[in-house]
């Protein structure tokens, strides 16, 4: 094995590998794409952290999957709820092949030795979630399969065993932070991927014929989130450096249920036992907000529906600033067997035991919707139609889009399934017949001179600061509600904090684990993605799903049922992020339903 990962040359102190198909990210997307691919090239998969640790694991509720094990389902409701949950600027026909490929990819889960909890009569048990419903928005329908609290954590675990079954090779601990695109008879193609060895500090370039990107979210863009520390939005930040468009990045989910002051996610699976949510005086007050599903509406209308109880007065505690999430009738049995993980961070956060008391809790940064866009085949296009020959991405970093502007719980876990799956295969198919791509002569320059120039650099800012200045406007300027003097606000922090990141101090000016050039490199990303995403929802003068626009509080289909997407062009360093950004509009595929008023 060590023979097979050792580069083919070292030129000038950098490492260079060559393997048919490289992929970026080892999440639920990558593994799952990483299992087809092995399977028909020599495949490679470049991580920035040990696969394991990866936040796919961090997922809780379930996977969802119309299997009709208990109840009445099939794909088609599947398809609806999708659709609808997304506010209607979803792509039907990618929906259609999410709801419809889902019982096969809990099928091949299963096989690949998913411990999935059990019915007594042993099919595989399936809990509700929040916007999954029986026959189009009738009532709550028990869809998502799931392992307690865990499902993440046992889809990670399953997948990496079957990664390692199939000879996944793996470089683990490569931070990737170029990809090196080349022309081709008169056409760009990705050549190789330029990655840091965090052990060594060393530059590797990973030349193939195909790539994969896997690399997962950025809610690190925001103060309060569920998301881990090394969810930078790396993956999306690369290619729009390499000016490839990003789509629909205005759309950012808030999970309603966080660990209050925390953001720790508190599964919806929760709510789909039977949990309520409660306002100070103890009221259910989702009954008010969607009385046919009540605390099972998508996740856009509880959490916008908990901040409106805060703002109205009603929240709890001693700033009265959060809501409770009420466990308390579902005894200790449920929680402690279907619930353990939440249980236990309630009490550990906390201090509050789910059994006997009401928990704190107000909406947490949650997931992306927008990302690098892609066909249904996972290709990455180049406009809104133009594929980039071997180049494919799949899960959060992706848009395929099967999420719209509200993705529903446990879609994502499907989501990284399916379209992993998907990526992983056509990939296979496309470097039966591709050559590699000629490597310039320096492939690794560009990295390097960032590398170096941190290292270097003689300022004072610190990354921490500048982090944390970041993540406080985006919390005040960007979240649940937006207004234009938000969202403007927000434009001119972001410029700052970009002028004052040229300025950065990389104290450290070692080669091994130096985590501080590594957080610095992270936050030139997110700087990057926060500012797309201001701008794309600035422009968009409408509310939709995630996006929830105060001073144009109505969605309008007239002017807005598009996708937006965006390209960095320009001057970089103007504070008007027109200057360098460019928006565009691409058509939502609608196939079968058209957009109605959203009713729950
Ligand atoms: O609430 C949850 O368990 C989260 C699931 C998801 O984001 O799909």
């Amino acid at each position: 094995m060590a023979e097979k990962l050792a580069p083919t040359r070292t030129v000038d102190g950098v490492h260079y590998h060559q393997h048919e198909i490289v992929i970026v990210g080892a999440g639920g997307a990558g593994m799952r794409a990483a299992i087809e691919a092995a399977q028909g090239a020599d495949t490679a998969v470049v991580t920035k952290l040990y696969p394991t640790r990866s936040h796919t694991g961090a997922a809780q509720g379930g996977m969802a999957a119309a299997l009709a094990n208990v109840e009445d389902d099939n794909w088609e409701w599947h398809t609806y709820d999708t659709v609808k949950g997304g506010d209607y600027i979803v792509d039907q026909d990618s929906a259609e092949i999410l709801a419809k490929e889902a019982i096969e990819a809990v099928i091949d889960l299963e096989n690949m030795g998913l411990p999935f909890n059990r019915t007594p009569e042993g099919k595989i048990d399936q809990r509700r979630f929040g916007g999954h419903t029986r026959d189009h928005g009738k009532a709550p329908v028990r869809r998502a399969c799931y392992a307690a609290d865990r499902t993440g954590h046992m889809i990670l675990q399953t997948l990496y065993q079957n990664c390692v079954k199939h000879n996944v090779k793996f470089f683990n601990e490569f931070y990737a932070l170029d990809i090196v695109m080349t022309e081709v008879d008169g056409q760009e193609v990705p050549a190789a991927i330029v990655a840091l060895e965090l052990k060594t500090g060393e530059l590797h370039v990973f030349q193939g014929k195909a790539f994969i990107f896997a690399t997962g979210g950025f809610g690190k863009v925001f103060k309060t989130t569920s998301n881990a520390h090394t969810l930078t939005g790396d993956g999306m930040g690369i290619v729009w450096r390499r000016g490839l468009p990003l789509e629909d990045m205005e759309f950012y989910q808030f999970h309603p249920t966080g660990l209050a002051g925390l953001g720790i996610l508190l599964t919806e699976g929760a709510r789909g036992e039977g949990a309520i949510l409660r306002n100070a005086s103890g009221e259910r007050f989702m009954e008010r907000y969607a009385p046919t599903i009540k605390d099972l509406a998508p996740r856009d209308i509880v959490a916008r529906s908990m901040v409106q109880e805060v703002l109205d007065g009603r929240g709890a505690g001693p700033h009265k600033d959060y809501v409770y999430l009420d466990c308390t009738h579902l005894g200790a049995e449920v929680l402690e067997t279907k619930l353990p993980d939440i249980t236990e961070f309630a009490r550990t956060y906390l201090g509050v035991d789910p059994v006997t008391e009401p928990v704190p809790v107000y909406p947490t940064a949650h997931y992306a919707m927008g990302g690098i866009p892609t066909n249904n085949a996972g290709e990455v296009l180049s406009d809104n139609e133009t594929v980039i020959p071997g180049l494919y991405a799949a899960g959060e970093c992706a848009c395929v889009s099967v999420h719209g502007s509200n993705r529903l719980g446990t879609n994502s876990l499907l989501d990284i399934n399916v379209f992993g799956k998907r990526s992983g295969r056509n990939a296979v198919e496309y470097v039966k017949t591709a050559e590699f791509a000629p490597l310039p002569d320096d492939a690794a320059a560009f990295v390097k001179g960032m590398v170096d120039d941190l290292q270097a650099s003689t300022g004072t800012e610190s990354v921490a600061g500048l982090r944390r200045e970041l993540q406080e406007t985006m919390d005040k300027n960007a979240q649940v509600f937006r207004t234009a003097d938000t969202l403007t606000e927000a434009t001119k922090v972001i410029h700052s904090l970009r002028e004052r990141y040229t300025q950065i101090a990389v104290f450290d000016k070692g080669k091994r684990y130096n985590t501080e050039l590594l957080e610095g490199i992270e936050l030139g990303f997110l700087l990057d993605l926060a500012e797309v995403l201001v701008y794309c929802a600035l422009n968009r003068q409408e509310s939709r799903g995630g996006h929830m626009r105060d001073d144009f509080p109505k969605r309008d289909d007239v002017n807005w049922m598009h996708h937006t997407m965006a390209y960095l062009t320009g001057d970089r360093k103007s504070p008007d992020p027109a200057d360098h950004i460019r928006l565009d509009k691409k058509p939502v595929r609608v196939t079968r339903y058209e957009p109605t008023e959203r009713k729950y």
